[in-house]
């Protein structure tokens, strides 16, 4: 299969490139406009691979998009490329609703003009797997309840309203042009080469340099977390057997409070680096309540029933496995993560080709 992988630079689009080509004998085109997210380094070693090719593209281009349609001929379009930070969305929407709504229409076409070109088998085996969010259910209150694939939509930021409304158009292309589509949805991700503006990585990077660790409100928000490989296997176990269509939740039954999730963090470096920054006695000292995020969402919690018995999906890791793992590599892998705080990274575009 040769598969177009939009936002392949980015957190989850650069582990899904990583697990295709490390995993299976498929090729990537990915096509990313480097953001200030897209970081073509978190690709790592997977961009040496003869079945991995890199388009520098807005998906707001579509011009530019129909080109990549008929230079490449993908038999499978995972569509990643996003506007992901929910903060960003309420400082400055516009940039959401471009790439998010816009965009995304623009990638429907395109798929859709090249679909029409295809033959009828190649046209049965075609898929377009658009993959969102769990936020654009909304919230929950009550500690019994999840999100199923049946549950009303409710977006509350900027953020997740734009990512309702593209898949809407997803599902929308699916039944009015007979797109065969798939959509996702997942709870949070966390891991290696995960931006540092996001809950988990801001917080280990501020306790190293013995900066304040910043709890939005009274830090008793829940999110379900799941670690990012875990969702790229998912994500390519829906693309090869998931039935066009349909919709699977993803999550990890991690269900944490943002402060014990922050608390977790802080014993892990307490005994991974013992050597704090100069007059911190404990990492947790660091810990600061500051002003809630406007429209908060309270809690998070996916029932992904549907992905484990129809598909056989499983997550390997639990969220304590994970977190070790994910504050280890942050550990381990300082020049990415510096070159991201610098800027550098921006200044390293490697341009297009492989
Ligand atoms: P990210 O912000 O880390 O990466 C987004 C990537 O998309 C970047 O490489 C960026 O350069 C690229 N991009 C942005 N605008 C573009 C445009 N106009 N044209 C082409 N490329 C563009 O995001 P992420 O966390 O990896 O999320 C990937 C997808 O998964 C998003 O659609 C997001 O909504 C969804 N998602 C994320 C999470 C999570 O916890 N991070 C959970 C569920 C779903
Ligand atoms: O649920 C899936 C979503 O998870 C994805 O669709 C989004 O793309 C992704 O960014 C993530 O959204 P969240 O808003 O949940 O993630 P974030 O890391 O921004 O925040 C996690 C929680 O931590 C949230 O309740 C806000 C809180 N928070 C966040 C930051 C950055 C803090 O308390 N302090 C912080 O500094």
């Amino acid at each position: 299969m040769k598969i177009l992988v939009t936002g392949g630079a980015g957190f989850i689009g650069s582990a899904v490139v990583r697990e295709i080509i490390n995993g299976s004998r498929d090729e990537v085109v990915n096509l990313d406009a480097l953001t200030y997210a897209g970081n073509l380094q978190s690709v790592g070693l997977s961009a040496d691979s003869e079945r991995y090719v890199f388009e520098q593209v807005n998906i707001c281009d579509r011009e530019a998009l129909d080109r990549v349609f008929q230079q490449h001929q993908p038999d499978a379009v995972m569509h990643l490329a996003a506007e992901s930070h929910v903060d960003r969305s309420i400082d400055g929407p516009a940039v959401f609703v471009q790439t998010n709504v816009v965009g995304t229409y623009n990638l429907l076409e395109a798929a859709r003009a090249f679909y029409l070109q295809l033959s009828e088998e190649q046209q049965q085996n075609f898929r377009f797997h658009h993959i969102s969010t769990d936020e654009v259910y909304g919230d929950l209150h009550g500690t019994d309840d999840f999100f199923t694939e049946s549950t009303p939509y409710a977006p509350s930021s900027p953020y997740s309203a734009t990512k309702a409304s593209s898949d809407h158009m997803v599902r929308a292309w699916g039944r009015t042009y007979g797109l065969p589509i798939l959509v996702t949805n997942c709870s949070n991700n966390y891991g290696p080469y995960h931006f540092p503006e996001k809950l988990i990585p801001h917080m280990i990077l501020n306790a190293l340099d013995g900066k304040a660790l910043p709890v939005y409100g009274d830090g008793l928000q829940i999110r379900d977390w799941l670690y990012v490989e875990d969702h790229a296997r998912a994500l390519l176990t829906v693309l090869k057997n998931g039935q066009p269509g349909e919709t699977y939740n993803i999550g990890g039954n991690n269900e944490k409070t943002n402060i014990s999730v922050v608390e977790t963090i802080c014993s892990l470096l307490e005994e991974l680096v013992p050597n704090k920054p100069a007059g911190i006695n404990q990492y947790r000292d660091l810990i600061t309540y500051v002003k809630d995020r406007p429209g908060h969402d309270v809690r998070y919690a996916i029932d992904a029933s549907k992905i484990k018995t129809e598909l056989g999906w499983q997550p390997q890791e639990t969220f304590e496995s994970g977190i070790r793992k994910t504050v280890e590599w942050y550990l381990s892998n300082s020049v990415w993560w510096k070159n991201v705080l610098s800027g550098e990274y921006r200044l390293e575009r490697m341009g297009s080709g492989r």
